[in-house]
């Protein structure tokens, strides 16, 4: 039973394990190298402008740190909206159609490679770095459940994407990579495009927050098998921190009322228009006539498919308190 004393103490050997982590501090993290898709696409889409006439070398955005006079010193946002952990290929063999303005993770560590090779000339260059390895491969699902394919085979891509996303963790632990966090999805079944898009019926299909329990359910097992990898990685690496970002669990926190988003707008986009999730797929937000909420602190989701800054700070902080006291520091 927990007694004053006993709480006393677990507070002492917190603050001591606190203490620990700053005594191996200062973390020397100086650069993030990310990959993944819309949810770290901070305007790489929009660059690359439309694949086919004449884009022959893309360039992914640095990570600016003021007005930081040598480019791509704080590591390099790789993260292109709408792409996938697998190749175009593997989409088309099944007739699913896929954007070309697709940059799967193969061309994202390929730009990461000859990023190295042209900025880094010793070993330990990524010593002091930390790579985000997604969040990935929501979209090879999305391209799935949005044409029409049944749970069940999108259940099949499952293995692939995993085995791409942790064959892109070993690639940049290959070439330096001390600190790799691979993030997990998301409870899509949480999100106004797929409740909008996928309505049941049967209000058992619900959960008690109101998500749509069988897509949660597929993220879970997506989530479960990417653990999976991280751990065979980490066996196949000891000396490397390989991370696990648990998406999932961070929305739940942020969901579950705890840090104080208004329940009847838990589900509900900020940016859009209509329907009981204030989302509407043929008038998204940005499109024309499409309102902003008020007062987007006040909710989760920004466009029915993204989240709201407020929503990714409380994330963050859920994420950073397991995360952080496991990067190593200063490549020691
Ligand atoms: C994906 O495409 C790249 C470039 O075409 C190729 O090098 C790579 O082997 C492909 N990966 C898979 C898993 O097919």
């Amino acid at each position: 039973m927990p007694t004053a004393t006993t709480k006393a103490l677990s507070l002492l050997v917190l603050l001591f394990f606190v203490s620990l982590v700053h005594a191996t501090d200062p973390c020397l993290i100086n650069s993030i190298y990310q990959f993944g898709d819309s949810i770290a696409d901070t305007g790489n889409l929009i660059r690359n402008g439309p694949i086919g006439a004449s884009t022959p070398s893309p360039k992914p955005l640095p990570q600016r740190k003021h007005h930081a006079t040598v480019f791509f010193s704080n590591g390099v946002n790789f993260a292109v909206a709408g792409s996938t952990a697998l190749n175009s290929s593997f989409f088309t063999s099944r007739n699913l159609h896929v954007p070309a303005t697709n940059t799967p993770l193969s061309t994202q560590l390929s730009w990461f490679k000859s990023h190295l090779r042209s900025t880094c000339h010793n070993p330990s260059c990524l010593k002091q770095s930390l790579v985000m390895m997604g969040e990935i491969g929501g979209n090879d699902y999305n391209y799935g459940f949005f044409q029409g394919k049944s749970t069940e085979e999108i259940r099949s891509y499952i293995p692939h994407v995993v085995g791409a996303i942790a064959a892109a963790a070993r690639e940049v632990i290959r070439a330096g990579a001390v600190n790799v966090v691979v993030p997990g999805n998301f409870p899509v079944g949480c999100f106004p495009i797929y409740l909008t898009s996928f309505p049941v019926n049967d209000p058992k299909a619900y959960d008690d927050k109101g998500c749509l329990i069988r897509l949660n359910e597929f993220a879970m097992d997506h989530n479960n098998q990417l653990q999976e990898a991280i751990s065979s990685l980490q066996k196949e690496f000891p000396g490397v921190v390989i991370v696990y970002g648990d998406y999932y669990n961070a929305f739940q926190y942020v969901l579950s009322g705890s840090v104080g988003f208004d329940k009847s707008v838990a589900l509900k986009s900020c940016c859009g228009i209509g329907g009981g999730y204030n989302y509407d797929g043929k008038r998204q937000c940005g499109a024309v006539g499409v309102p902003v909420c008020q007062n987007p602190d006040k909710f989760i989701s920004w466009d029915g498919v993204h989240l709201t800054q407020k929503a990714y700070r409380f994330m963050s902080k859920f994420l950073n308190y397991k995360i952080l006291p496991q990067i190593k520091c200063g490549g020691a």
